[in-house]
């Protein structure tokens, strides 16, 4: 994969940067599907999906969003025919490997969220790797949300909030949203403001469970594979068009 440097970098004119989401959240649906329309196996999807993630990236980089967060593999994830997981883990870690110098050089800040200690060491190793190499970048954060689940996240912060209750370290009163947001994976990451579906499914799937409390929806028809700036351009522009209320009155 090479970056795709021809295409237009600025912001399309009809968008406004003032009102551009800070954080973009992805659900990357649709690869199987993708695969399956032109009777081809489904990790040909994924492969394909992949190209998809990066030209995002650097669309997002491009038009000055400060966050981009992809839901690569879901703690129910695992439940699927073996073959496809083990390519899935095989293939986050190539990436991971062909991609980092790129990501160093481009500024990019990457960070894992997820349940990692349960996926293969080989990845693990890539992983650490990557977050390490990249700690120090500031063009944009993209966060990858692996073996992630949000009810397993929040479980896992309540069990690190107890812990530290029992052992005296706060009190039960000093338990508050922002303590809370600190002891899940996103630590330190603002809430997506928008999310982004493909595929046409209406459903979160386990997804930023917490972080999404106020963040936009926009589901599109199209599979991710076939997701690209014209489409992004497309959900900014819906995005932009909204009213965020807050629970507030005009
Ligand atoms: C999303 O595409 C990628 C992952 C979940 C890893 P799918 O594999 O879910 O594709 P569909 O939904 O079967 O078409
Ligand atoms: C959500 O897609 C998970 C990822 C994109 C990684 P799924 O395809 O797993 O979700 P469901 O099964 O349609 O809810
Ligand atoms: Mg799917």
């Amino acid at each position: 994969m090479t970056l795709n440097s021809s295409l237009p970098k600025q912001l399309p004119s009809d968008l406004d940067v003032q009102r551009l989401p800070k954080h973009v959240a992805v659900i990357m649906d649709g690869n199987g599907r993708w695969a399956k329309q032109r009777g081809l196996p489904r990790i040909v999807g994924h492969r394909r999906g992949v190209d998809t993630l990066k030209s995002l990236l650097r669309c997002c980089k491009d038009w000055g969003v400060q966050a981009l967060t992809a839901y690569a593999f879901s703690t129910e994830n695992w439940g699927r025919p073996l073959d496809e997981v083990e390519f899935l883990m095989m293939l986050f870690e190539r990436v991971l490997r062909r991609e980092l110098q790129e990501m160093i050089d481009e500024g990019v800040q990457i960070h894992f969220v997820g349940d990692l200690e349960a996926l293969p060491l080989t990845l693990q190793t890539e992983i650490q790797r990557a977050m390490t190499a990249t700690k120090d970048n500031h063009t944009i954060k993209f966060i990858v949300a692996t073996n992630y689940g949000g009810r397993r996240e929040i479980i896992q912060a309540c069990r690190n909030i107890a812990s530290k209750v029992q052992h005296n370290q706060i009190n039960l009163d000093d338990i508050d949203e922002s303590l809370f947001e600190r002891h899940l994976y996103t630590a330190g990451i603002i809430d997506p403001d928008l999310l982004i579906r493909t595929s046409g499914e209406m459903r979160v799937s386990n997804f930023l469970l917490w972080q999404m409390a106020y963040a936009e929806l926009y589901v599109t028809k199209t599979l991710w594979p076939d997701f690209d700036r014209d489409e992004f351009h497309q959900a900014l522009k819906d995005f932009q068009d909204r009213h965020r209320r807050f629970g507030k009155v005009n």
